[in-house]
């Protein structure tokens, strides 16, 4: 097993730790000083372990999280966080979610975040996937309802395909469970190689808009 599959130390809040550790080791902005958004907090590990992993870098955290925490953290839904604040004051949002952070990545879109985004996205066993990925992927409300399973089967892809008609050229990731879970990274209009020593996955977006599925 590669190094930086194993997570790093005991404790792992987070499943895969050790993989999204070395995703934001690997793709850190190229900067002495880095102000991150962790909008899915918990008990803020990942970025703990990143600050002692590089205690050459300077890195603020500002943690939101649903849940009350020992850790000082803004409280609430994320969504109405990453609609109101200044995301400009942002190089890094981390998207550490349970499942599918599609409208959080939809609003940093359609506010123009023009830093980089960590992301976890998982397809839950109940086969639930934002519907909003599946229209933008083209499929119509009807053969979501009628056929859920089929329109699901290839979840990377249809991020893939979703992160490429918003702009994105290419995303790294790590892929597990026949890409049920993936942890990825982006950031639109830049092909930054990774700076860390582990560069994981990596894939080119498709640059053509999947066909309105309806009208096939
Ligand atoms: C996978 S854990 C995050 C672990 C964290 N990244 C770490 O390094 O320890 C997900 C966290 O997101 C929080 N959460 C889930 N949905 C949320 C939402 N819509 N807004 C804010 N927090 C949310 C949960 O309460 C949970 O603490």
């Amino acid at each position: 097993m590669p190094s930086f599959f194993k997570a790093p130390i005991s404790k792992q809040f987070s499943s895969h730790f050790g993989p999204k550790v070395s995703l934001r080791l690997a793709y850190l902005p190229d900067k002495p000083a880095i102000t991150v958004l962790d909008a899915y907090h918990g008990p803020g590990e990942i970025w703990d372990e990143i600050k002692k992993r590089r205690p050459d870098l300077d890195i603020a955290v500002v943690g939101i999280d649903a849940k009350p925490l020992r850790q000082p953290c803004l409280k609430g839904n994320n969504i109405k966080y990453l609609r109101t604040l200044d995301l400009a004051a942002f190089d890094v949002i981390d998207l550490d979610a349970y499942g599918c952070p599609f409208a959080q990545m939809q609003i940093l879109f359609e506010r123009g975040f023009p830093g980089r985004v960590f992301a976890t996205y998982i397809k839950l066993e109940a086969g639930a996937l934002s519907h909003g990925l599946l229209i933008a992927n083209g499929y119509s409300h009807a053969m979501i309802k009628t056929c859920p399973t089929l329109v699901m089967q290839n979840p990377l892809g249809l991020l893939k395909n979703y992160l490429a008609l918003n702009g994105v050229a290419r995303i790294a990731y790590f892929s597990f469970d026949g890409a049920r879970k993936t942890y990825l990274t982006y950031q639109k209009g830049t092909t930054q190689k990774p700076t860390g020593p582990q560069p994981p996955q990596t894939v080119f977006c498709p640059k053509t808009a999947p066909k309105r599925k309806s009208q096939q």
